[in-house]
């Protein structure tokens, strides 16, 4: 059969867009410094941006479409997004995942370090009992830093801007670990740091400086960036459908990161559940452990209802982007990046590009030490 001149152009297209995808350092060993606005808050496993910049700078996308990050995390693709003027939209199901990503896309507020400063004066002064229900609370925080804690988020209540509301209570939750007992981000060990109750909002105030000074220095403009709180196993495209041009993603994936654990007690300290979101955490290392352990059986199930998803708002033709390692399953090594080739492949879409990648030291440092890893793949799927 004949093809047409417009099959036979994109035929040309699309392995030009291969070959640039192949000539990318996908190491980026070379990277400047990362923007202020990727260090407002730790998340594990996040992108560095060059990633999805590089994706969405190569690959097509039709005029107005979204670009569209179904596991959000902290929001680097949707920044990217933002820095290259395209409009865009996460999902993710951890509520500090959404939070940080909705202050990094969102405005600006306007006098947020005077606004923290009226909160830390009112706090410092106020004897606000320690009433928030969370589990082992003093084993992890001594009884004074209880009472500064609370205090803020009790002085807080009353910020009616919505923006600067959540931009305080991210600056909060910035600097949990480093006023708690526990010995850092990565090590969960109960240790005597000597953290007084005048040292809580004097990392407020700074946390509150640092998150400012990178908001204002953003010097791009601000395209539309939706982020939905949601299980993306379960969510309803209605609105999505058609819309999306492009998507970029790192799922998360089996007995690897430990998102809820990560944040377990940031997300009480906000109001929030960890053990509701631990429940439906994909590759939550918890479901690996338990009797009736999840198997890599799960993952592929997890991934083809990802993969309807996509299917359902992606433009014909578009490209879906995953970047995924491996993992490691009671001894045995799960090649990610196979499970998702294979369930995108009967759902309809054919694979462009698979390249391989070095993890740089920096995202090694939350360290998959039980799986040895240190590549991941970098997949290029289109929805045919
Ligand atoms: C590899 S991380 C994404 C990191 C992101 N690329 C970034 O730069 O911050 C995977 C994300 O998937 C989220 N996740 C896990 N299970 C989910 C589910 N069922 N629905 C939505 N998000 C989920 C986790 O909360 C985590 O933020």
């Amino acid at each position: 059969m004949q093809m047409t001149i417009d099959a036979v152009t994109r035929r040309v297209v699309e392995s030009d867009i291969c070959e640039n995808l192949y000539s990318i350092d996908w190491s980026f060993a070379n990277r400047e410094r990362a923007h202020e606005i990727e260090a407002i808050h730790p998340y594990p496993a996040k992108f560095i941006g060059e990633l999805p910049g590089a994706l969405m700078r190569t690959l097509s996308h039709p005029k107005g479409t979204l670009v569209f990050d179904p596991f959000a995390g902290s929001g680097t693709t949707l920044v990217e997004a933002q820095r290259l003027g395209l409009p865009s939209v996460g999902v993710d199901l951890n509520p500090i995942a959404c939070l940080i990503s909705r202050v990094k896309t969102g405005v600006a507020p306007v006098n947020l370090t005077e606004s923290a400063s009226r909160i830390v004066a009112a706090a410092s002064k106020s004897v606000v009992k320690q009433t928030i229900k969370i589990p082992n609370v003093d084993h992890w925080f001594k009884a004074d830093i209880q009472t500064a804690i609370a205090a803020l988020l009790e002085e807080l209540n009353g910020v009616e801007d919505i923006a600067t509301y959540d931009a305080l209570r991210l600056a909060i939750s910035s600097i949990l670990v480093r006023v708690s007992n526990q010995e850092s981000d990565t090590r969960y060990a109960a240790i005597e740091k000597k953290i007084t109750r005048e040292n809580v909002f004097a990392h407020f105030v700074g946390a509150v400086d640092k998150l400012n000074k990178a908001l204002v220095a953003r010097d791009w403009s601000l395209a539309p960036a939706k982020v939905i709180e949601a299980n993306t196993l379960t969510l309803n495209p209605k609105g999505l459908e058609g819309k999306v041009g492009l998507v970029v993603t790192s799922p998360p994936y089996p007995n690897a990161y430990e998102y809820w654990l990560y944040h377990k007690y940031r997300m009480w300290w906000l109001g929030f559940d960890p053990l509701a979101v631990k429940e439906q955490e994909i590759g939550a290392r918890a479901h690996f452990f338990k009797r009736n352990h999840h198997t890599e059986e799960h993952f592929w199930g997890q991934m083809r209802d990802t993969f309807k998803l996509i299917d359902r708002v992606l433009v014909n033709r578009g490209y879906a982007c995953f970047v995924i390692g491996r993992s490691k399953i009671h001894g045995k090594i799960i090649d990610n990046a196979d499970i998702i080739q294979a369930v995108a492949k009967e759902v309809g879409f054919s694979t462009s590009a698979r390249i391989e990648r070095t993890i740089s030291s920096t995202r090694k440092s939350f360290n998959l030490s039980h799986a040895n890893i240190k590549t991941e793949t970098v997949l290029v799927l289109q929805k045919s």
